[in-house]
C-alpha cells in the first residue's frame, strides 16, 4: 500500500487507544507518506509527543499558540492534507466536530479542513459510544461527507466488553489508503474479482489444487475499491487478509466458483477471473478415508466448467477480463484464449520469469485487448500492476 507523496494529518485525542495511535502513524509512514501529528493535551497524558517525533520524523503540533513555524501553522495543516484521520476520536472531539467548536489545534485544523477527506475512528465506553447523542453528533459529521470506522466489539479498558474498541491500526491505515490513494474512476461500477486457488476434494482428508497465492486477485479488489468500485471477490482459498469495504464470497470448489461467477456477472460492469481453478477433479469422492494398499493409484478425473468460457457465453456489455498463465508461448496462447473465450482483456503473465507467477509480491504482465494492442507492463508489484489493469478495463467500459 503506497501513499508516496500524499500527506496525512494524523490527530490523536486522549483516551486510552491512544497509544495504538503510535501503530497507526508508523504504517503510516510506512506507506511513503508524510504524516503530521497533533495532539490534544488530554492524548499527551496517555503518549508523550516525543514517540510520534520520533515516529513520523516532525515536529508534533499540541497547541495553535506554539505555532513556531512560517505562517499559520493550522491553515497550512489543512490546506497542505490530503486526509486529516483522527485515531482514536473521543466522544468530546466528536461533539466538538459535530458542533463545529474550534478550541485547540486539532479541532481548529478539522474545521479548516472541511473540503478535505476526514476520516474519524471513534474509541470509547460502549455506553458511551451507543450514547444517542454521540449517535447523532456521528451521523451528522457523515451527513457533512467524515468518513467515520466503525469501532470493533470486544472487551474494553474499562473492563466491560462491548462495541467501542479502536480497530486494528492495519485496517485503519488501509481504509486511508482506500480514501486518498486513488482517483475514484470506478465510482458507481460494480466489479467482480475471483482470486485463489479452487481445492477438489478426492476423499474427506486430500484434495487436488494448485500454487496460487490469491495476491493478484487480492490486490485487484482492494484498489478496485479504492478507485471507487463497489467490490465482490469470490474467494478460493488462500491465508490472505481480506480487503476492508469489499464483499466477499468464500469459496471452495471450481463448481461452487462456477455458480457463485455466474449469479454476480449479470449485475456487473467488470469482471476479472484472477482465480488459478482447478481444471480437472476427481471424478468421484470417496466418503471415507482413502486406504493405502500394495501397488499404485490410479485417480480418474473430469473436466471442470471453463468458467470464463461460460461468462465469456453470457456477457452482455461487460468487460470481461481473464488471466493467463503459460510456461511457453505466452503471448500467442494469452491471444488464442482471448478470442476463444470472448474477452476483452487478457492479462498474460509468464511463469519462466523471475520475479512473476505464484505467491510472489511482484509480476510481470503483457496486456492484451480484444482490438489486438499488446502491451508490455514493467515488472512491478502487484498493487501497482491492478491499478494498471483497473485502468485499462475502465477505458474498455467507455
Ligand atoms: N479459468 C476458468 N475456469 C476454469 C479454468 C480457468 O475460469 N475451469 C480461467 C482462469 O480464471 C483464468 C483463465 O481461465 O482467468 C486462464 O486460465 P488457464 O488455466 O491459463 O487457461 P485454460 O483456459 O485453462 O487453458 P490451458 O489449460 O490450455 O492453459
Amino acid at each position: 500500500m503506497m501513499l508516496k507523496g500524499k500527506n496525512v494529518v494524523l490527530g490523536v485525542t486522549g483516551g486510552i487507544a491512544a497509544y495504538k495511535a503510535a501503530d497507526v502513524a508508523s504504517r503510516l509512514v510506512k506507506t511513503g507518506a508524510d504524516v503530521k501529528v497533533i495532539m490534544t493535551e488530554d492524548a499527551t497524558r496517555f503518549i508523550a509527543p516525543e514517540t510520534f517525533r520520533a515516529i513520523v520524523n516532525n515536529r508534533v503540533y499540541t497547541s495553535v499558540f506554539d505555532e513556531k513555524e512560517e505562517g499559520v501553522a493550522h491553515i497550512e495543516l489543512a490546506r497542505n492534507a490530503d486526509a486529516v484521520l483522527v485515531a482514536p476520536a473521543t466522544a468530546n472531539f466528536i461533539g466538538k466536530a459535530a458542533c463545529g467548536i474550534a478550541d485547540d489545534m486539532l479541532s481548529t485544523v478539522v474545521l479548516a479542513a472541511h473540503d478535505k477527506k476526514i476520516i474519524i475512528a471513534p474509541a470509547m465506553n460502549c455506553h458511551m459510544y451507543e450514547n444517542p447523542i454521540v449517535q447523532e453528533n456521528l451521523k451528522r459529521l457523515m451527513e457533512r461527507g467524515f468518513v467515520v470506522i466503525e469501532p470493533e466489539s470486544g472487551h474494553l479498558a474499562c473492563g466491560e466488553d462491548g462495541k467501542g474498541r479502536l480497530p486494528q491500526p492495519e485496517d485503519i491505515v488501509e481504509r486511508v489508503f482506500a480514501e486518498i490513494a486513488y482517483e475514484k474512476n470506478l465510482a458507481g461500477k460494480r466489479v467482480v474479482v475471483t482470486a485463489g486457488a479452487t481445492q477438489e476434494a478426492l476423499d474427506p482428508v486430500r484434495y487436488v489444487t494448485n500454487h496460487s497465492s490469491g495476491k493478484m486477485g487480492y490486490a485487484l479488489a482492494k484498489i478496485a475499491r479504492a478507485k471507487g468500485a463497489e467490490v465482490t471477490l469470490i474467494s478460493g482459498v488462500t491465508s490472505l487478509k481480506k480487503p476492508i469495504d469489499v464483499n466477499v464470497i468464500d469459496v471452495v470448489s471450481a463448481r461452487d466458483m462456477y455458480e457463485k461467477a455466474i449469479e454476480c456477472f449479470d449485475d456487473c460492469d467488470i469482471m476479472i477471473k484472477a482465480a488459478a481453478v482447478a481444471d480437472y477433479r476427481p471424478k468421484s469422492i470417496s466418503e471415507q478415508k482413502i486406504k493405502k494398499r500394495e501397488g499404485a493409484l490410479v485417480l480418474e478425473l473430469e473436466r471442470t466448467d471453463d468458467i470464463l468460457a461460460q461468462l465469456g457465453k453470457r456477457k452482455k456489455g461487460q468487460i470481461l477480463v481473464g488471466f493467463c498463465m503459460e510456461t511457453e508461448k505466452l503471448v500467442e496462447s494469452a491471444k488464442r484464449k482471448l478470442k476463444d473465450k470472448n474477452l476483452d482483456m487478457v492479462c498474460a503473465n509468464s511463469l519462466n520469469k523471475e520475479g512473476a507467477g505464484f505467491g510472489t509480491d511482484t509480476n510481470i504482465i503483457t496486456l492484451i485487448n480484444k482490438s489486438g494492442n499488446e502491451e508490455e507492463l514493467p515488472i512491478d508489484t502487484k498493487e501497482n500492476l491492478a491499478a494498471e489493469i483497473l485502468d485499462r478495463a475502465a477505458e474498455l467500459l467507455k
